[in-house]
């Protein structure tokens, strides 16, 4: 049996990421809806059985993030759709919290939840096939906010739920992820995501969690999405990396980012840009949902004879973000699909 650090390597292994494909119902009723599809538990299944069955995804996607549902999930021909992913040598994991919800006195703020029974349901899944696990701390910028309030509550549920994922046997993808929604600048994002990891890292170490056994999945330094000075591809890099060596540890295996409602070629681009600098002590790999998703999501668009094309999308999405891994993607790659 492969141990944590084998598991944490593997994920980010050489030229390949994580595909998250664990939006809760809420959620991936949203996707569809952007695409005219009813969220239908069929029409889940049929979707996800597309992206998880690609030939060839698994050269770039070395785990997959799923639902509760999902991994309990059949795929058409009655296997287990976990089953699809083991075959193709790609490791399932689960997203373990129950989402994030009003912080009690604060209420622009939010707390995650899924403490309550955590250690039985990890050992249910555990059972089901899961070898890695996600939780999402979500923290939001604007007057006054975050709140070191915020911060420690959500730090301390991050610590909590890894330590008992790494008691469970399986991997924790520890995510605090500041949104990029607002007006503010690409300083301000630094300097909230520095305080944040501060705060994780403490908590973690509190908490007696051995980071080479995790994964973490944060942001990148942006500025924020309605910010009329959008800093370019070279100052993200720079700032997200200066950001990360002063706050992450360097026994942490891998840094696997979110993409957090960035265009997929920027969020390509962004993760190529950092490799370039490198010269850190982590793996800097990816764990996208739409960035992976949303061209397959558009050409599939609920039609089943669209299957291939969908398919061929997520593969060059992820052929792509694979070649990130080594500064090895070009504006070439996206023409020349
Ligand atoms: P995005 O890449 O769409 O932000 O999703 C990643 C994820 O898993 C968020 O929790």
């Amino acid at each position: 049996m492969a141990s944590l650090e084998e598991i944490a390597g593997a994920l980010v292994a050489p030229g390949k990421g994580i595909l998250a494909a664990d939006e809760s119902s809420p959620t991936i009723a949203k996707r569809f809806a952007s695409i005219d599809v009813e969220s239908t538990e069929e029409n889940r299944r049929d979707y996800r059985e597309l992206l998880f069955s690609t030939a060839g995804a698994e050269k770039f996607i070395s785990g997959v993030i799923l639902f509760d549902e999902t991994i309990r999930q059949d795929a058409a021909d009655g296997r287990r759709l976990v089953e699809v992913l083991q075959k193709a040598g790609i490791i399932p994991g689960i997203k373990v919290d129950t989402g994030a919800k009003a912080l009690a006195g604060a209420s622009a703020e939010k707390v995650t939840e899924g403490l309550d029974g955590l250690r039985e349901r990890l050992a249910d899944y555990r059972e089901l096939g899961a070898r890695f696990t996600k939780w999402r701390a979500v923290i939001t910028i604007g007057d006054g906010i975050p709140s070191d309030y915020c911060l420690e509550t959500n730090a301390h549920a991050l610590a909590r739920y890894a330590a008992l994922c790494l008691e469970a046997g399986m991997v924790p993808i520890v995510e605090p992820e500041v949104l990029m929604d607002g007006g503010h600048d690409i300083a301000r994002c630094f300097e909230v995501t520095e305080r944040t990891l501060t705060k994780v890292f403490a908590e973690l170490h509190a908490q007696r969690v051995a980071l080479e056994q995790i994964l973490l999945k944060p942001n990148m330094v942006l500025s924020g999405k309605d910010c009329p000075q959008q800093a370019g591809a070279r100052e993200v890099a720079e700032a997200t990396l200066r950001c990360f060596r002063r706050t992450v540890p360097a026994a942490v295996p891998g840094v696997v980012f979110l993409s957090g409602g960035q265009s997929d070629e920027l969020a390509t681009a962004h993760l190529n840009e950092m490799n370039a600098i490198g010269n850190v002590p982590w793996e800097l790999s990816f764990s996208y949902g739409r960035a992976l998703q949303a061209p397959a999501l558009k050409a599939w668009g609920g039609r089943s004879e669209q299957r291939a094309a969908a398919q061929g999308a997520l593969l060059h999405r992820a052929r792509c973000n694979g070649a990130a891994r080594s500064a090895s993607y070009s504006a070439e790659m996206e023409q020349a699909a």
